[in-house]
């Protein structure tokens, strides 16, 4: 058994070979690039020279809490510094700016998600890096997260034959008022949120054909955006995913799972972080395969999303500079999420299920 679960556990392996590693810059000192991406970071022995946030007190104390070495007085002199890589992490209006003068200085990047609030402009970014010869990773790193990482591993190994589904099931509390600047937002918890989900259901399934949701509020909610959602995806072999979503948890038993089932067998897994955000609990995962175990099986996961999933877009980024490859999520693929959250959009506008620009072949 321990043979046939190695290529598995292969999969979620977060590490960063020493000759990958390349400094780094940070472009945010807030909330996850102090809980996630440093700490992260910090793990998997990266090499963070300099941080730059606008409000000046908050990167001096984010970098002394994490040791890192130079705060700069702006933007300029962060990308004139001896950096290949920028790591961007402010709000998604304000990141595309940031992104095109980096490229412009030819930094690679990793850009936090949203990437962008609209599609078009992120395609000018992927086409701006692709031109100037840089790379752009998304910080999509849900994929990466250990029990999501192994349930799709499992899947794309084929433990589970044919895959039938893909499903989310969230209802959780989330305050999405303590982020000043989503409390306001129309649009809400597709974009910040379930761009998650759906990101991983691509990882595993690629673009769907057709996605239809539907998105609401709840009597009392302090922010502006829908915190319900329900989505369904439909791909080109017949295989579904199926999201269902609420913030607004009024009673006190959270809950976040998920499942992927087959013709031959189900993984279904919880995600430990989402109980209690930010601190969680461990996540589980237990996998039910008909050539590969004898009835369930608990699959040890022994990280969590936050802080330690982190390491996986930045590490991938990492790899495809030394490689001159694509990493996994690549500016390029994040084309097919963004465009996915759009379709999203459009169908609770419309009540109809809609086509995803980027799934036309
Ligand atoms: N990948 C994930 O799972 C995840 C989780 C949380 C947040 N995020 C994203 O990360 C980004 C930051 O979120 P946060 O929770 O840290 O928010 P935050 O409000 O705590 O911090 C944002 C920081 O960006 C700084 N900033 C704003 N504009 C800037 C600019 N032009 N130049 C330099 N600094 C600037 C602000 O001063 C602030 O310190 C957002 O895009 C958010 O959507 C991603």
């Amino acid at each position: 058994m321990l043979d046939e679960l190695q290529p598995i556990a292969a999969a979620t392996d977060l590490s960063v070979a020493p000759e990958y590693r390349r400094p780094i810059a940070i472009v945010g000192a807030g909330a996850i690039v102090d809980v996630a991406h440093l700490p992260a970071y910090r793990r998997a022995g990266l090499d963070v020279r300099g941080i730059f946030d606008l409000d000046h007190e908050r990167a001096k104390t984010v970098a002394k809490t994490h040791g890192i070495p130079t705060v700069h007085g702006s933007l300029e002199e962060l990308l004139a510094s001896d950096v290949d890589v920028v790591d961007v992490a402010v709000p998604a209006n304000v990141q595309p700016g940031i992104v095109h003068q980096a490229i412009t200085a030819g930094k690679h990047l990793l850009c936090q998600k949203p990437f962008a609030e609209d599609l078009t402009t992120a395609r000018h970014m992927v086409t701006a890096a692709e031109n100037a010869g840089t790379k752009i990773a998304v910080n999509q790193q849900m994929r990466f997260e250990e029990g999501i990482a192994a349930a799709i591993a499992m899947a794309k190994a084929g433990w589970l034959g044919e895959v039938t589904t893909f499903s989310f099931d969230v209802n959780i509390v989330t305050d999405f008022s303590s982020w000043e600047w989503l409390a306001k937002r129309e649009k809400l918890e597709v974009w910040y949120h379930s761009i998650h989900y759906l990101d991983s259901v691509r990882a595993l399934l690629g673009n769907p054909v057709r996605a239809y949701a539907v998105g609401s509020r709840t009597p009392g909610q302090k922010v502006t955006g829908e915190t319900r959602t329900m989505t369904t995806l439909s791909f080109a072999n017949g295989t579904n995913a199926i999201l269902h979503v609420n913030h607004e948890n009024r009673t006190g038993d959270a809950h976040a799972a998920y499942r992927i089932d087959g013709s031959q067998g189900s993984v279904k897994g919880t995600i430990g972080l989402l109980y209690d955000y930010p601190h969680g609990r461990p996540d589980t995962l237990t996998v039910n395969s008909a050539e590969h175990t004898d009835g369930w099986l608990n699959y040890p996961v022994t990280r969590r999303w936050i802080p330690d999933a982190f390491a996986g877009p930045m590490g991938s980024l990492l790899r495809a500079i030394a490689t001159d490859g694509e990493p996994e999520t690549s500016g390029r693929d994040n084309l097919g999420t963004l465009a996915l959250v759009e379709a999203l959009y459009r169908s609770m506008d419309s009540g109809d299920a809609q086509r995803p620009e980027e799934s036309a072949p």
